[in-house]
């Protein structure tokens, strides 16, 4: 087996007025270290999922120069965190303080009745070190599971509107505006546009509900209150794509979940930009020169917003459809620090050789 665990060009680091990658050998203190992390979204009991890591820690042992994340579901959490114990896992793979713990979403509230969510506070009381927040199954995919089609089509019924008005005209103060609306939509002249609204909010809701820039802004204040770090996930579908939005739709969602976010919190959030038609079984790898380019746009919006320092220090990840074949390459382009990994972070030997990307492989 080849141990060897010197990575080569890739740490970031500005030189003139260009980021470059670095050889490790002319590392400098400001230098930022890859960050490999794997998103087990929706698999794995704790058991596997120890097992997994176990099988990952093994075909990298004495990995030390790059930072290696695991996001189990909330259940396996407590699990993981006691068996990634630093001291542990320097004796056994000798490999330690560069292992972190993953939560894959986090509720902003920090208690109260909001049944099945789970505060920040409660994630750093068991060791989570790092939370997920924005990813796009969460902000544009929950409406095909949560049936909001089903409730807009029962609201936009007439029996549902007329129910709904007869209420409000009993109320004390009915908001006339509304009243109005209804009495609209009422109307038999207007049935027509009533089912047309109803497929149009239908459509809408169930392709591209989901949590909001501003949930997740908040999300992001609850996590970096309780001490968590942040992967702060941005991308494009592929409708922005096409019609030229890109840059300006990552603006919007990068600068609404960074309000209020002061510069000194800054260093604790990395982002993942994860175009949104390149994640998943199915889909391809975004190419290099448009990860290039929004790796780019987005550092320099770190530089509008909290100058040159900040935007240096923060790590910002590429992930969708990241494998064995093309981390490398993903890492050599100068703007990427990391990867967030979905598929191949199942599979020991493909993450194994995701995080060994340009040393020699052990599988
Ligand atoms: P993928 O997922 O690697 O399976 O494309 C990436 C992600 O959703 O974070």
């Amino acid at each position: 087996m080849n141990t060897s665990t010197t990575y080569r060009n890739y740490y970031r680091q500005r030189t003139a007025d260009r980021w470059r990658k670095i050889p490790a050998e002319h590392l400098d203190p400001g230098a930022i270290r890859p960050f490999l992390a794997g998103n087990w979204k929706m698999n794995l009991i704790p058991r596997a999922g120890v097992a997994l890591a176990a099988r990952i820690f093994d075909l990298c042992r004495d990995i030390k120069d790059v930072d290696l994340g695991f996001a189990p579901p909330f259940t396996g959490l407590s699990t993981l965190a006691g068996y990634i114990q630093p001291d542990f896992l320097r004796r056994e793979y000798g490999i330690g303080r560069n292992v972190f713990l993953l939560a894959q979403d986090t509720f902003f509230e920090s208690k109260g009745a909001f049944t099945g969510e789970i505060s920040a506070d409660m994630l750093a009381a068991i060791g989570v070190d790092r939370v997920i927040v924005g990813h796009s199954d969460r902000r544009s995919n929950l409406g095909k599971y949560f049936g909001f089609s089903s409730s807009v089509a029962r609201r936009l019924s007439p029996e549902f509107l007329m129910h709904t008005l007869h209420h409000l005209e009993q109320s004390e103060n009915p908001n006339p505006q509304v009243i109005t609306t209804l009495n609209h939509l009422i109307d038999e002249k207007n049935s027509g546009m009533l089912a047309g609204l109803a497929t149009f909010l239908e459509t809408e809701l169930t392709e591209r509900a989901g949590e909001s820039d501003d949930a997740i802004r908040r999300k992001v204040q609850a996590a970096l209150a309780n001490g968590l770090q942040v992967i702060l996930c941005c991308g494009e579908n592929l409708e922005a794509r096409n019609d030229g939005e890109t840059f300006t739709l990552l603006e919007r969602q990068i600068t609404t979940s960074l309000e209020g976010v002061a510069r000194h919190a800054m260093p604790e959030v990395i982002i993942a930009y994860e175009p949104i038609w390149a994640i998943g079984v199915g889909a391809q790898s975004a190419p290099l020169e448009q990860i290039s380019e929004v790796h780019d746009f987005i550092r320099n919006l770190l530089m509008d917003l909290y100058g040159e320092q900040v935007a240096a220090q923060v790590r910002i990840l590429y992930g969708g459809n990241v494998k064995p074949d093309n981390i490398e390459a993903v890492m050599q382009l100068a703007g990427v620090d990391g990867a967030l990994v979905g598929g191949a972070s199942l599979n020991a030997a493909d993450f194994a050789k995701i995080i060994r990307f340009g040393l020699p492989n052990v599988v």
